[in-house]
């Protein structure tokens, strides 16, 4: 059996993958096998399309802010987008993140005690995550309400080093979730 790892060291920051110990149920079920599985079109694939979303508006606001620093397209344009669909996703991430932390995490970690710490691991993630929502929002406010153009060029670098964090934290933080939650979606029949 896989040792215990102290969730303090396996933060968002500091993964590189799930941990072994909360691989055991993705073992039965790995990644390429679920597309074939019976119930695969419930919750399962809900789940995923819902994170494929993220990554993607994620994509597009990050691809805005470098088509504005490179001026192909306006100041106003690159404002009109970055309020809708930046405050969409930010939005949407919240309200999915209270969704699994209130009834989808404790759920599973009840069918599955085995790989119950690695919930507690992704709560955790949240968190980490919230940060840099805050962050992000502070960030887009920055390139809305600058007063000139070089300060809104200057802001607009700054949420895009602000942004490439964010990125990489996120895309860690819904992989290793699926390789997480799937197994158990799929093994348990939830949804
Ligand atoms: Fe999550
Ligand atoms: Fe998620």
């Amino acid at each position: 059996m896989a040792k215990k790892t102290p969730l303090s060291e396996v933060t968002l920051a500091a993964r590189r993958g799930l941990p072994e110990e909360f691989r055991i149920i993705l073992a039965d079920y790995p990644r390429q096998s679920w597309p074939d599985h019976r119930d695969f079109n419930g919750l399962a694939a809900f789940w995923l399309d819902r994170h494929l979303n993220f990554r993607h508006v994620l994509a597009v606001l990050s691809g805005d802010v470098q088509l504005r620093l490179d001026r192909k397209i306006s100041r106003s344009d690159h404002a009109q987008r970055l309020q809708r669909v930046g405050s969409g996703f930010l939005g949407d991430l919240i309200g999915h993140h209270q969704i699994e932390d209130q009834t989808y995490f404790p759920e599973l970690a009840r069918l599955e005690p085995r790989i119950a710490r690695g919930f507690d691991m992704l709560d955790g993630d949240h968190h980490d995550l919230h940060a840099l929502i805050d962050r992000f929002a502070r960030g887009a406010n920055e390139v809305l309400g600058a007063a000139s153009d070089p300060k809104a060029h200057e802001a607009a670098a700054r949420f895009l080093a602000d942004i490439t964090v964010f990125e990489r934290m996120l895309l860690r933080h819904l992989t290793d979730e699926e390789d997480l939650v799937l197994p158990v979606v799929l093994r348990h029949r939830v949804g």
